[in-house]
């Protein structure tokens, strides 16, 4: 299933990040891996979200596609190393053997780190953006991916195996290691734009709509198929993780995801930079099926 509005800017992200991709020319093994990783599969809503901030911020999409490449970049790194043996350890992901079955684990790792590295490469050389811009935005996806964010989140998800976490410790745990980057993917246009009035009010919306975002993961891991995730449904439960599944029940977590979804839709409308676009985005991702 892929909503209409999403396809100009998926299309578009895949065509940016197959020609950042490309400006590398070695070790083949391992762009091979990173090519792998990255391109030909993935919703892309991260890049969406950036890309529908800009427009609502009456930016030019060429101002925002090195922000789009560079969150795209981290969230396949992400990915990576979240499916290794030592984290969660899938062999499926989009559909697809995992990077380190694929690849193996060493090379799988360190196709990771290089994505890293070349996220904010990627923010370092964008001419189209002035120095403070770009600086700026270096420092926020650093917040966003790092112990602040995306890899201390991270750290909670695996110290809460087998643990039962109270809400507020769950909640915590999916606004870092999901929430973070979907903040900055949504706050970033006020970073390019050097609008402080409206960031926080980006911020905000984007944190809201991360956490909800997993809570919809969990559920989709419980209730969806292998088939239709393009990874291991029911892996959560395999490993005894803590979701909003495991803790407040499916239907409860249902209508917790929903009230959610109410309040990130009205912290969009308080912004005063809702677009049907970006309505239609909040939806798709509560929504989703995959
Ligand atoms: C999966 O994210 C990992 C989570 C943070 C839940 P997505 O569901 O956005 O994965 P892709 O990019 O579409 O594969
Ligand atoms: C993903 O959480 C968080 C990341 C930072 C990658 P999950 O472990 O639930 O993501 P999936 O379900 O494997 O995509
Ligand atoms: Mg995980
Ligand atoms: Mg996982
Ligand atoms: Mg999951």
């Amino acid at each position: 299933m892929t909503a209409e509005f999403l396809a100009p800017f998926q299309n578009r992200i895949e065509v940016k990040l197959a020609q950042r991709l490309s400006t590398f020319d070695q070790p083949k093994a391992l762009l091979d891996a990173m090519q792998y990783a990255c391109l030909g599969g993935g919703k892309r809503l991260r890049a969406t979200l950036v890309y529908l901030s800009a427009d609502a911020l009456e930016l030019n999409l060429d101002q925002a596609d090195s922000t789009a490449i560079a969150v795209e970049l981290i969230h396949a790194y992400s990915l990576i190393h979240d499916d290794l043996p030592a984290m969660d350890d899938d062999g499926l992901r989009r559909g697809k053997p995992s990077t380190h079955i694929q690849f193996g684990e060493a090379l799988a790792i360190l196709a990771g780190d290089a994505l890293q590295a070349a996220a904010f490469q990627t923010l370092a050389e964008d001419e189209l953006l002035d120095p403070a811009a770009r600086l700026r935005l270096i420092q926020a996806l650093s917040i966003a991916s790092g112990i602040q964010g995306m890899v201390g989140g991270q750290v909670h998800d695996m110290a809460g195996e087998h643990q039962a976490l109270s809400l507020s410790a769950l909640t915590e745990m999916h606004a870092l290691k999901t929430g973070a980057l979907i903040e900055f993917s949504a706050a970033s246009a006020a970073i390019i734009a050097n609008n402080q009035r409206v960031e926080p009010l980006l911020r905000s919306f984007g944190a809201q709509l991360g956490l909800a975002f997993q809570v919809q993961d969990d559920i989709l891991d419980e209730t969806s198929s292998t088939e239709t995730l393009g990874k291991q449904q029911g892996s959560d439960r395999a490993q005894a993780k803590s979701t909003f599944v495991s803790l407040l029940g499916l239907e409860a977590a249902q209508n917790h995801l929903a009230d959610l979804m109410k309040t990130a839709l009205n912290l969009l409308q308080q912004s005063q930079l809702e677009t049907d676009n970006l309505r239609a985005l909040v939806h798709y991702m509560v929504e989703r099926k995959h």
